[in-house]
């Protein structure tokens, strides 16, 4: 299966606005709400401008979406992005050019899984609008999957990419996953709803904590405790949790070295 994003069929049904329902947009704008005082504080502790590796970049939304705020456009010194799709990494090169960024913002074609090989390291590094929840185990298959059956109590890919990303970031500062689906009915019943928007075949149901399709979509939902429990190297006091509503659809993992 190739990478979803390289699908122009797949990015034309999720890059458009009017294509996604009113709490994942509205999940966006609180994801946005919530990185730019994330940034801003860590701005101030710092007393300088700061570095970033934006890890998923797609078609650089959240390039966009910081840098035409001067005030934060300002403080972002340095905005590395990667993403696995070449799709992906040519949109953003086109979108930084046009909005003439190219002295701060350096896009790469690399793998998650393969963060070990920057040779940078960063004050901030963050990973927006749900794509933490993409990553399912090595052991999981599409294919053979039966519902009800797999485990996830641990997710190797999740773990090993994060625990890359503690290791590229700069002492005393943060790693933002911007949002996760929360675990629980009333969020599965509407990620299902946005699949079946998209004509996705949906093949997971209520025994299973994510959202899967047919052709390799997979989309996770978590408890605080699954969070701790995958990032289990870093202390408790270094993790903290952010509702970005007021119905457990979506939240902020905020993780501090
Ligand atoms: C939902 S989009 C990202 C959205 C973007 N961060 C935003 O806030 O608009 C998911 C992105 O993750 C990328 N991706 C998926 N698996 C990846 C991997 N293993 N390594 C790097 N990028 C990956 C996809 O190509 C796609 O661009």
């Amino acid at each position: 299966m190739g990478e979803m994003y390289d699908n122009s069929k797949h990015l034309e049904d999720t890059f458009t606005e009017s294509n996604l329902s009113e709490y994942l947009l509205q999940a966006q704008y609180a994801e946005l709400v919530e990185l730019k005082n994330a940034i801003d504080q860590i701005q101030k502790a710092l007393s300088r401008n700061i570095s970033l590796l934006d890890i998923w970049v797609w078609d650089a939304r959240i390039v966009k979406r910081l840098s035409w705020i001067r005030e934060i456009r300002e403080i972002l010194e340095q905005y590395h992005g990667i993403d696995i799709s070449q799709n992906c990494v040519d949109e953003t090169n086109r979108v930084v050019e046009d909005l003439w960024l190219q002295h701060k913002v350096k896009t790469r074609l690399l793998d998650a899984s393969h963060l070990d090989e920057l040779n940078d390291t960063y004050d901030l590094i963050i990973t927006t609008r749900f794509t933490a929840g993409n990553f399912y185990p090595r052991n999981f298959s599409f294919e053979n999957f039966i519902s009800w059956s797999f485990d996830l109590s641990v997710n190797d890919k999740f773990t090993q990419i994060f625990a890359h990303a503690y290791n590229k970031l700069n002492a005393w500062w943060e790693i933002i996953i911007g949002s996760i689906y929360v675990d629980n009915v009333w969020t599965r019943e509407k990620q299902e709803d946005s699949y079946r928007n998209f004509w996705w075949n949906v093949i997971t149901g209520e025994g299973d904590s994510f959202t899967a399709s047919d052709a390799g979509w997979w989309s996770q939902r978590f408890t605080e405790q699954r969070v701790r429990d995958y990032l289990s190297f870093i202390p408790e006091e270094k993790i903290s949790f952010i509702p970005l509503d007021t119905y457990d659809y979506a939240m902020m993992v905020r993780i501090k070295k």
